[in-house]
């Protein structure tokens, strides 16, 4: 697909989170000279940030293939049996949201992890035996938003753990810059940045702008990205300048028009708005409290003074102008 060919292909290549892709460089370079795959890596973080991306990294710096299956799509303990039976010595197999495995997946998936094997029961009652298949050495990659989801257990047999944050206006500035020379879209550097200020910290958002804002500089432009298209193509698509849509928007509506700003539960703002209560969790939360607008306490979610600010509403126990 087309977000495919966006992504970088080497570590070099990829942009933002430092932290995480400098020690991933090390323990890329030390399993190399070892001659042994890298240990097992989960990746945590919010959706978008690149944890598909960093896997397939993973598998070319390491001269290896890389399979890409999900949590859900694992159903059974054979499923599973039969992904890790093709693999070959050294590969990568990456599995997007862990966190859905089912118990029994699990369960499979321990040995494997620890010992390169296989355990199956063939028979049933006293007859029952279990024999043992080893596997080619690999490496999972694990992708889940929050590391919390997973049981200890699992958690425990991964060797690396890397957290990915959300990017700065300025990472995602040259993350779209790069995007559109692939794409050969001219795109000024005040059109990446106006879209960056809007992505909330995220690349997959941000490619989306960039894709949107070149369709509306096609149309009602010259073809080229500057400030002025950008900043028309984020108010049409709804988008404010703090980057907020509709969801988050209606989130921050929610709590302080029919919960008085909170504090109230994420299950009960998720019945009122319609929406799946992990989709507001894991898309709108994060970037909602790295603005300071939201914020997380034990008895709920409460918004802001800064909220109300931005929505250009009154905060409870603000001075009415007199006179
Ligand atoms: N495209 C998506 N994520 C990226 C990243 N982190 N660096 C470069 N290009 C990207």
């Amino acid at each position: 697909d087309s977000e495919a060919s966006l992504r970088p292909k080497t570590l070099e290549e990829y942009i933002g989170q430092d932290k995480a892709k400098e020690n991933l460089k090390i323990y890329l370079q030390a399993a190399k000279m070892r001659g042994e795959p890298l240990d097992h890596l989960l990746l945590y973080g919010p959706p978008g940030l690149g944890k598909t991306t960093l896997a397939c990294i993973v598998a070319h710096e390491m001269g290896v293939q890389i399979r890409i299956t999900s949590g859900p799509a694992i159903e059974k303990p054979g499923d599973l049996a039969a992904l890790l039976t093709n693999l070959q010595e050294g590969d990568v197999l990456f599995i997007d949201e862990i966190h859905r495995l089912s118990r029994q997946v699990e369960e499979v998936l321990y040995p494997a992890l620890e010992d390169y094997a296989l355990d199956i029961m063939i028979g049933k009652g006293p007859s029952a035996q279990s024999i043992r298949i080893n596997l080619p050495r690999f490496t999972l990659v694990g992708a889940t938003t929050r590391a919390g989801q997973i049981t200890s257990p699992l958690r425990d047999r991964f060797g690396v753990l890397l957290k990915l944050e959300l990017y700065s206006p300025q990472e995602l500035a040259k993350i779209i810059r790069r995007s559109a020379s692939i794409l050969n879209v001219p795109c000024e550097e005040g059109g990446a940045l106006e879209m960056a200020k809007c992505s909330r910290g995220t690349p997959r958002v941000a490619n989306r702008l960039l894709k949107r804002a070149r369709d509306f500089a096609a149309v009602l432009g010259d073809g080229v990205i500057d400030e002025s298209i950008a900043r028309e193509a984020l108010q049409r698509m709804g988008i404010d300048d703090t980057g907020l849509d509709e969801m988050d928007r209606g989130l921050l509506r929610a709590i302080i028009e029919m919960y008085g700003g909170g504090p109230v539960g994420l299950e009960t703002i998720a019945a009122a708005l319609g929406e799946e209560a992990v989709t507001l969790e894991d898309v709108c939360e994060p970037y909602l409290m790295q603005l300071g607008y939201l914020t997380r306490t034990p008895r709920g979610r409460c918004v802001t003074r800064y909220a109300y600010e931005h929505l250009g509403m009154k905060a409870p126990g603000t001075a009415e102008a007199s006179g």
